[in-house]
This record gives C-alpha cells, structure tokens and sequence, in this order.
C-alpha cells in the first residue's frame, strides 16, 4: 500500500492554486516516511492547478471548488469545509492557495493550518514576496513556515530559513533557490505539527 494511503495517520489536505511543487515534496516525503500522514484531499480553486494532475497521478482524492461559483464569501468557505469533511481532514497545508480564508474559517481549524511563504516574516508579506525583497534591495531573504491566524502572513513561525541574495538576481532565479528550500523546510514543519510537537507560548512556537 502506498503510503499516502496509509490508514490511521493524520489526515491532511494540501491547497494549491497553481503548479503544486511543494505538493509534489509533501508527497516524496510521505513516501519516504519523513512525514508521517496521510494526504487525504489535494484542493484547489483553480481547475488548471497542475496540482490536481499530481495529486490524480498519486491516486489522491481531489476537490475543485472555485470562489466564482458562489455568491458570497461565506458560501465558498462553506464548500471548502465540506470538501475537507468529506475526506476526515484534520490538517491544512496552504501551498500556493491564492486565497486568505476568513476569521471563522481560520477558527474552524485554529492551530492546525500551515501555510509557506517565500520570505522571512514579517518582512515582505502578501502575494508579490520575491519580487518585493529583490525591489527594496535586501541582501538575505528565506522561506518561512507559519501557523495560520486571522490575518495575511502574520502567523507564529514555526520554521525560517536564510537564503542570501546573489546580486543582479532575477526573480525566476531567486525563485528556484527559494523553492529547493521549501520543498525540505515545509514537510520538516508539517511532521512537527501533525506529531503534536508545536506547543503555542502567545505567540511564540515551542517545538517539543
Ligand atoms: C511557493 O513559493 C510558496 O512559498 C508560495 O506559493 C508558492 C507555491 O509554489 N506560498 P508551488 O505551487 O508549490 O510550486
């Protein structure tokens, strides 16, 4: 049996919007066994995602469910929470989810929504993180790993990691280098939370 379908390990779902590289290292890790859990559900609000072709081609269940066709905000979130019921999902892992979900639904799943940004917070947040970093000039940027809250990228950290900037580097590259590092920091992160290894102080994040 492969293991992304292993029985009784904690259910998670991966959100993509687009190409789905970290969905990709989620599941080499889930293989190998560095990551102990099932990926239950690949979501997407995109039906062009490229994700949902390697979430089929891994024989995980996958669920569409476009902001589009709902007439409220509510309604999509509503859709979403159904989709994630349906397959027992206990864990969220945002990856490339182009949408920031509202306070309720954040509460819904308090503690147990991931999400990965190409920066280190709470320096360049928002969609435009690299193109940001490389505009305002900084030398050293990084990938960061943070719990969800209400609001965009303001989350407790659970992982960062530094990546210097190389001078004159185009955004496609610093891009590649920053992605090589989420594709080992976002499964690391995503076994810490889903062994009951991340305790909350305020905001701060103890590992166990
Ligand atoms: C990643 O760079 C991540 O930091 C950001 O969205 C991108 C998703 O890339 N949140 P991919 O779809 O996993 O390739």
């Amino acid at each position: 049996m492969k293991r992304s379908l292993r029985r009784n390990a904690p259910r998670l779902a991966v959100l993509c919007s687009g190409r789905g590289t970290n969905l990709a290292a989620i599941l080499g890790a889930v293989t190998h066994g560095r990551l102990r859990a099932t990926v239950a559900l690949v979501l997407s609000d995109q039906p062009s995602a490229y994700a949902l072709v390697r979430a089929r081609r891994h024989g995980i269940p996958t669920a569409v469910v476009e902001r589009r066709q709902y007439p409220t905000r509510a309604a999509f979130e509503t859709a979403v929470l159904q989709a994630l019921a349906a397959q027992q999902v206990r864990y969220i892992a945002l990856a490339g989810f182009m949408r920031v979900f509202s306070p309720a639904f954040v509460r819904r799943y308090r503690g147990r929504i991931l999400n990965i940004h190409p920066a280190l917070l709470p320096a360049f947040p928002g969609a435009h993180a690299v193109q940001d970093t490389l505009r305002y000039g900084a030398t050293i940027t990084g990938v960061t790993v943070h719990l969800v809250d209400e609001g965009v990228d303001t989350g407790p950290i659970v992982l960062q990691e530094a990546l210097p900037v190389r001078p004159r580097e185009t955004a496609a590259a610093l891009l590649t280098r920053l992605h090589r590092i989420e594709h080992h920091l976002y499964p690391r992160a995503l076994q810490l939370l889903v062994s009951g290894k991340l305790r909350l102080r305020g905001r701060k994040i103890i590992i166990n």
